[in-house]
Protein backbone atom coordinates (compact mmCIF):
# COMPACT_ATOMS: atom_id res chain seq x y z
CA UNK A 1 0.00 0.00 0.00
CA UNK A 2 2.85 2.43 1.08
CA UNK A 3 4.40 1.57 -1.86
CA UNK A 4 1.87 2.62 -4.38
CA UNK A 5 1.35 5.68 -2.48
CA UNK A 6 4.51 6.66 -2.96
CA UNK A 7 4.28 5.97 -6.82
CA UNK A 8 1.40 7.49 -7.30
CA UNK A 9 2.53 11.25 -5.65
CA UNK A 10 6.52 11.02 -7.49
CA UNK A 11 7.04 13.93 -9.75
CA UNK A 12 10.07 14.74 -11.24
CA UNK A 13 12.89 16.49 -10.32
CA UNK A 14 13.13 19.24 -12.92
CA UNK A 15 9.08 19.81 -11.44
CA UNK A 16 11.05 21.24 -8.43
CA UNK A 17 13.57 23.73 -10.38
CA UNK A 18 10.96 25.21 -11.80
CA UNK A 19 8.97 26.15 -8.56
CA UNK A 20 12.49 27.47 -7.29
CA UNK A 21 12.80 29.40 -10.03
CA UNK A 22 8.84 30.66 -9.58
CA UNK A 23 9.82 31.50 -5.77
CA UNK A 24 12.87 33.41 -6.65
CA UNK A 25 10.37 35.73 -8.85
CA UNK A 26 7.75 35.77 -5.90
CA UNK A 27 5.40 33.54 -7.27
CA UNK A 28 5.81 30.76 -4.69
CA UNK A 29 1.98 30.72 -2.90
CA UNK A 30 -0.38 28.00 -3.58
CA UNK A 31 -2.22 29.20 -6.76
CA UNK A 32 -6.22 28.39 -5.85
CA UNK A 33 -6.55 27.19 -9.70
CA UNK A 34 -3.97 26.56 -12.11
CA UNK A 35 -5.91 26.53 -15.88
CA UNK A 36 -4.41 25.39 -19.49
CA UNK A 37 -5.77 27.59 -21.80
CA UNK A 38 -6.60 25.91 -25.07
CA UNK A 39 -5.98 27.10 -28.80
CA UNK A 40 -7.45 30.39 -28.80
CA UNK A 41 -8.14 30.91 -25.80
CA UNK A 42 -5.29 32.43 -24.55
CA UNK A 43 -7.18 35.74 -23.77
CA UNK A 44 -8.69 34.56 -20.66
CA UNK A 45 -5.74 36.30 -19.46
CA UNK A 46 -7.39 39.78 -19.84
CA UNK A 47 -9.57 38.67 -16.93
CA UNK A 48 -6.65 38.31 -14.26
CA UNK A 49 -5.77 41.52 -12.05
CA UNK A 50 -2.38 42.15 -10.88
CA UNK A 51 -1.29 40.40 -13.80
CA UNK A 52 2.05 39.09 -13.96
CA UNK A 53 3.59 37.10 -17.19
CA UNK A 54 6.91 35.30 -18.10
CA UNK A 55 7.91 34.14 -21.36
CA UNK A 56 8.01 30.11 -21.03
CA UNK A 57 11.63 30.90 -22.72
CA UNK A 58 13.04 32.35 -19.21
CA UNK A 59 12.20 29.57 -17.28
CA UNK A 60 14.13 26.62 -16.85
CA UNK A 61 13.08 23.49 -18.48
CA UNK A 62 10.01 24.88 -20.45
CA UNK A 63 9.45 23.39 -24.07
CA UNK A 64 8.22 26.00 -26.23
CA UNK A 65 5.22 27.09 -27.57
CA UNK A 66 5.26 26.12 -30.84
CA UNK A 67 1.95 26.51 -32.05
CA UNK A 68 0.01 29.52 -33.75
CA UNK A 69 -2.89 30.40 -31.23
CA UNK A 70 -0.60 29.42 -27.95
CA UNK A 71 1.00 32.09 -26.30
CA UNK A 72 3.93 30.85 -24.98
CA UNK A 73 3.27 32.38 -20.94
CA UNK A 74 2.97 31.90 -17.85
CA UNK A 75 0.80 34.04 -15.96
CA UNK A 76 -0.02 34.92 -12.63
CA UNK A 77 -2.98 37.11 -11.11
CA UNK A 78 -6.02 37.30 -9.40
CA UNK A 79 -9.63 36.30 -10.06
CA UNK A 80 -12.09 37.11 -7.95
CA UNK A 81 -10.10 37.12 -4.58
CA UNK A 82 -8.32 33.84 -6.06
CA UNK A 83 -4.67 33.13 -6.84
CA UNK A 84 -4.53 31.92 -10.51
CA UNK A 85 -1.50 30.22 -12.57
CA UNK A 86 -2.15 30.01 -15.87
CA UNK A 87 -0.87 28.36 -18.79
CA UNK A 88 -1.08 30.48 -22.20
CA UNK A 89 0.09 28.15 -24.28
CA UNK A 90 0.20 24.26 -24.16
CA UNK A 91 2.74 21.87 -24.75
CA UNK A 92 1.22 18.57 -27.54
CA UNK A 93 3.18 15.91 -27.93
CA UNK A 94 2.94 16.20 -31.86
CA UNK A 95 5.35 19.02 -31.72
CA UNK A 96 7.90 16.49 -30.90
CA UNK A 97 7.83 16.65 -27.01
CA UNK A 98 7.19 13.11 -25.65
CA UNK A 99 4.06 12.33 -23.38
CA UNK A 100 5.45 12.45 -20.32
CA UNK A 101 6.53 16.52 -20.56
CA UNK A 102 3.23 17.57 -22.21
CA UNK A 103 2.19 17.30 -18.78
CA UNK A 104 4.37 19.57 -17.00
CA UNK A 105 1.48 21.77 -16.27
CA UNK A 106 -0.32 19.37 -14.18
CA UNK A 107 3.03 18.66 -12.50
CA UNK A 108 3.97 21.87 -11.44
CA UNK A 109 0.34 22.66 -10.14
CA UNK A 110 0.79 19.55 -7.85
CA UNK A 111 4.08 20.74 -6.75
CA UNK A 112 3.02 24.51 -6.05
CA UNK A 113 0.12 22.55 -4.00
CA UNK A 114 -3.00 24.41 -6.03
CA UNK A 115 -6.09 23.58 -4.96
CA UNK A 116 -7.46 22.57 -8.42
CA UNK A 117 -7.01 22.68 -11.69
CA UNK A 118 -9.32 23.50 -14.86
CA UNK A 119 -8.34 21.96 -18.67
CA UNK A 120 -9.47 23.76 -21.84
CA UNK A 121 -8.90 23.18 -25.79
CA UNK A 122 -9.96 24.01 -29.17
CA UNK A 123 -12.11 20.27 -30.53
CA UNK A 124 -13.92 19.18 -33.12
CA UNK A 125 -17.11 18.16 -32.86
CA UNK A 126 -18.17 14.58 -33.80
CA UNK A 127 -21.33 14.21 -32.40
CA UNK A 128 -23.92 15.24 -35.21
CA UNK A 129 -25.90 17.34 -32.16
CA UNK A 130 -23.48 19.63 -31.68
CA UNK A 131 -22.79 22.83 -32.87
CA UNK A 132 -19.45 25.35 -33.27
CA UNK A 133 -19.52 27.19 -29.94
CA UNK A 134 -20.55 24.71 -27.98
CA UNK A 135 -18.77 24.07 -24.51
CA UNK A 136 -18.70 20.17 -24.07
CA UNK A 137 -17.44 19.11 -20.50
CA UNK A 138 -15.34 15.79 -20.54
CA UNK A 139 -16.59 13.12 -18.64
CA UNK A 140 -14.52 10.01 -21.05
CA UNK A 141 -12.00 9.81 -23.04
CA UNK A 142 -10.71 7.46 -25.87
CA UNK A 143 -6.83 7.33 -26.38
CA UNK A 144 -5.19 6.24 -29.56
CA UNK A 145 -2.43 4.40 -29.00
CA UNK A 146 -1.36 6.54 -26.24
CA UNK A 147 0.97 5.19 -23.29
CA UNK A 148 1.97 8.40 -20.99
CA UNK A 149 4.10 6.54 -18.41
CA UNK A 150 6.65 4.02 -18.09
CA UNK A 151 5.49 0.21 -18.86
CA UNK A 152 6.57 -0.82 -15.72
CA UNK A 153 4.45 1.71 -13.73
CA UNK A 154 1.65 1.03 -11.64
CA UNK A 155 -1.88 -0.21 -14.50
CA UNK A 156 -4.37 2.57 -15.20
CA UNK A 157 -7.54 2.79 -12.96
CA UNK A 158 -8.31 6.03 -11.70
CA UNK A 159 -11.67 7.97 -11.84
CA UNK A 160 -10.33 10.88 -14.20
CA UNK A 161 -13.80 12.77 -14.57
CA UNK A 162 -15.17 13.12 -10.96
CA UNK A 163 -15.76 16.98 -11.02
CA UNK A 164 -17.86 16.56 -14.36
CA UNK A 165 -21.31 16.27 -12.90
CA UNK A 166 -20.71 19.51 -10.55
CA UNK A 167 -18.61 21.29 -13.20
CA UNK A 168 -22.43 20.91 -15.42
CA UNK A 169 -24.61 21.75 -12.15
CA UNK A 170 -22.40 24.99 -11.97
CA UNK A 171 -22.46 26.21 -15.51
CA UNK A 172 -25.97 25.48 -15.59
CA UNK A 173 -26.79 27.45 -12.41
CA UNK A 174 -25.03 30.70 -13.81
CA UNK A 175 -26.76 29.82 -16.89
CA UNK A 176 -24.09 28.76 -19.33
CA UNK A 177 -25.05 25.52 -21.53
CA UNK A 178 -22.80 22.64 -21.97
CA UNK A 179 -22.38 19.64 -23.32
CA UNK A 180 -21.32 16.24 -21.87
CA UNK A 181 -19.34 13.82 -23.68
CA UNK A 182 -16.23 11.50 -24.86
CA UNK A 183 -13.14 13.32 -26.13
CA UNK A 184 -11.26 11.16 -28.55
CA UNK A 185 -7.29 11.77 -28.48
CA UNK A 186 -5.55 12.08 -31.56
CA UNK A 187 -2.26 13.04 -31.68
CA UNK A 188 -2.33 14.82 -34.51
CA UNK A 189 -0.64 17.68 -35.92
CA UNK A 190 -2.66 16.59 -39.11
CA UNK A 191 -6.13 16.72 -38.99
CA UNK A 192 -8.40 13.84 -39.45
CA UNK A 193 -9.63 11.79 -42.67
CA UNK A 194 -13.89 12.06 -43.16
CA UNK A 195 -13.05 8.31 -42.79
CA UNK A 196 -11.42 8.24 -39.31
CA UNK A 197 -14.12 10.33 -37.96
CA UNK A 198 -16.98 8.19 -39.36
CA UNK A 199 -15.02 5.45 -37.33
CA UNK A 200 -14.54 7.33 -34.26
CA UNK A 201 -17.97 8.52 -34.03
CA UNK A 202 -19.07 4.41 -34.13
CA UNK A 203 -16.09 4.19 -31.38
CA UNK A 204 -18.44 6.88 -29.17
CA UNK A 205 -16.26 9.83 -29.58
CA UNK A 206 -18.06 13.33 -29.20
CA UNK A 207 -14.79 15.46 -29.78
CA UNK A 208 -11.70 14.90 -31.26
CA UNK A 209 -8.09 16.75 -30.25
CA UNK A 210 -4.50 16.67 -29.79
CA UNK A 211 -4.17 17.05 -26.08
CA UNK A 212 -6.04 17.17 -22.55
CA UNK A 213 -5.65 12.85 -22.72
CA UNK A 214 -2.17 12.83 -21.04
CA UNK A 215 -2.93 16.11 -18.96
CA UNK A 216 -6.27 14.44 -17.13
CA UNK A 217 -4.14 10.99 -16.51
CA UNK A 218 -1.58 12.79 -14.92
CA UNK A 219 -4.06 14.62 -12.43
CA UNK A 220 -5.42 11.28 -11.74
CA UNK A 221 -2.24 9.70 -11.07
CA UNK A 222 -0.97 12.93 -8.80
CA UNK A 223 -4.46 12.85 -7.26
CA UNK A 224 -5.24 16.76 -8.50
CA UNK A 225 -8.46 18.08 -8.65
CA UNK A 226 -9.21 18.74 -12.17
CA UNK A 227 -11.60 19.05 -14.83
CA UNK A 228 -11.61 19.50 -18.43
CA UNK A 229 -13.62 21.71 -20.94
CA UNK A 230 -13.87 21.25 -24.90
CA UNK A 231 -15.18 24.38 -27.03
CA UNK A 232 -16.20 22.93 -30.17
CA UNK A 233 -14.14 25.34 -32.88
CA UNK A 234 -15.22 23.65 -35.64
CA UNK A 235 -17.55 20.14 -37.14
CA UNK A 236 -14.89 17.49 -37.34
CA UNK A 237 -13.60 16.15 -41.09
CA UNK A 238 -16.80 15.47 -43.03
CA UNK A 239 -19.63 16.31 -40.72
CA UNK A 240 -20.01 19.40 -43.31
CA UNK A 241 -18.63 20.07 -46.63
CA UNK A 242 -16.43 22.71 -45.01
CA UNK A 243 -12.51 22.17 -45.24
CA UNK A 244 -11.03 22.18 -42.04
CA UNK A 245 -8.10 25.15 -41.05
CA UNK A 246 -6.44 26.50 -37.97
CA UNK A 247 -7.92 29.89 -38.26
CA UNK A 248 -11.48 28.88 -38.06
CA UNK A 249 -10.61 27.01 -34.74
CA UNK A 250 -9.10 30.12 -33.41
CA UNK A 251 -12.14 32.19 -34.89
CA UNK A 252 -14.60 30.48 -32.85
CA UNK A 253 -12.51 30.72 -29.68
CA UNK A 254 -13.06 34.33 -30.44
CA UNK A 255 -16.32 34.32 -30.53
CA UNK A 256 -16.96 32.17 -27.30
CA UNK A 257 -14.25 33.73 -25.30
CA UNK A 258 -16.51 35.42 -23.26
CA UNK A 259 -18.93 32.55 -22.46
CA UNK A 260 -16.04 30.17 -21.82
CA UNK A 261 -14.35 33.07 -19.24
CA UNK A 262 -17.97 32.78 -17.20
CA UNK A 263 -17.85 28.96 -17.30
CA UNK A 264 -13.93 29.09 -16.09
CA UNK A 265 -14.99 31.36 -13.34
CA UNK A 266 -17.66 29.75 -11.72
CA UNK A 267 -15.42 26.61 -11.52
CA UNK A 268 -12.52 28.86 -10.08
CA UNK A 269 -14.82 29.85 -7.25
CA UNK A 270 -16.97 27.12 -6.40
CA UNK A 271 -15.75 23.44 -7.77
N1 LIG B 1 -9.45 17.65 -35.00
C1 LIG B 1 -8.43 17.55 -34.11
N2 LIG B 1 -8.10 18.52 -33.28
C2 LIG B 1 -8.80 19.66 -33.33
C3 LIG B 1 -9.88 19.83 -34.21
C4 LIG B 1 -10.21 18.76 -35.09
O1 LIG B 1 -11.15 18.84 -35.91
N3 LIG B 1 -10.37 21.09 -34.00
C5 LIG B 1 -9.63 21.64 -33.00
N4 LIG B 1 -8.68 20.78 -32.59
Amino acid sequence: MQQILWTRMVIPDHISEIKLFLQNRNEASAPDAVIILGSGLGSFGKQLSGLRSIPYTDIPHFPNSTVAGHDGKLLFGEIDGKKIMAFSGRFHHYEGYPLARTVLPVQLAKAMNAEKLIISNAAGGINLHFRVGDLMVIDGIIRQNMILSDPSEETWNYELYPYADKARELAEKIGVVTQRGTYLYVKGPNYETKAEIRAFRKMGGDAVGMSTAPELMEAARLNVKAVAVSLITNAAAGVTDQKLDHAEVKEAAELKKDEFAKLVRVLIREL
